[in-house]
């Protein structure tokens, strides 16, 4: 499938471009800026972003795959991300996990049927002090309880986006 950048898409680029040395500096925000757009990177849209930046395109695609917060097919509109590490897992990740997947009714690399919400457990999220650890699309949650939980899908149910403070 043939995939285009827009002019609206470059337009936002060359403004992050410039914040940077380097034009290759700016590639994860692009990536994040085209994810934000569609909801997922596709296989195209890497390759599309690699010519942009001048980058072959396996360093794009190694970036896309090496962290999770990049989806590779379509996700809901609210990727849940729950981190599985060590201290995740010993402040109750693993009862989060399950409280998700029975509230959402799916596993994990699975999307809801109205597409709301994308479920994964990922690896460290770099914020262990506030274990356990979701993270909502590009935002953080920490020292999530089962009460915490209950509000914040109610609100993010309801197209109430939470603060994360
Ligand atoms: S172990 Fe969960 S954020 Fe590091």
């Amino acid at each position: 499938m043939a995939f285009t950048l827009t002019d609206e898409f470059k337009q936002r680029a060359e403004k992050i471009c410039a914040r940077y040395p380097r034009r290759d500096a700016a590639l994860i925000p692009l990536l994040l800026e085209l994810q934000r757009e569609a909801g997922y990177v596709a296989e195209e849209a890497m390759d599309a972003l690699s010519g942009y930046l001048g980058l072959p395109y396996s360093r794009v695609k190694a970036v896309v795959t090496f962290y999770t917060m990049f989806n590779r097919v379509p996700a809901g509109k609210y990727h849940l991300q729950v981190c599985r590490n060590i201290s995740c897992h010993m402040a109750g990740a693993p009862g989060l996990l399950a409280a998700l997947r029975a509230r959402l009714g799916i596993e994990e690399g699975e999307t809801t049927k109205d597409g709301l919400f994308t479920l994964s457990a990922v690896e460290c999220l770099g914020a262990c002090g506030d274990a356990p650890v979701l993270q909502v699309n590009e935002d953080y949650f920490g020292r999530v309880t089962a009460e915490k939980l209950d509000v914040l899908l109610e609100d993010l149910k309801h197209g109430k986006y939470p603060s994360t403070r």
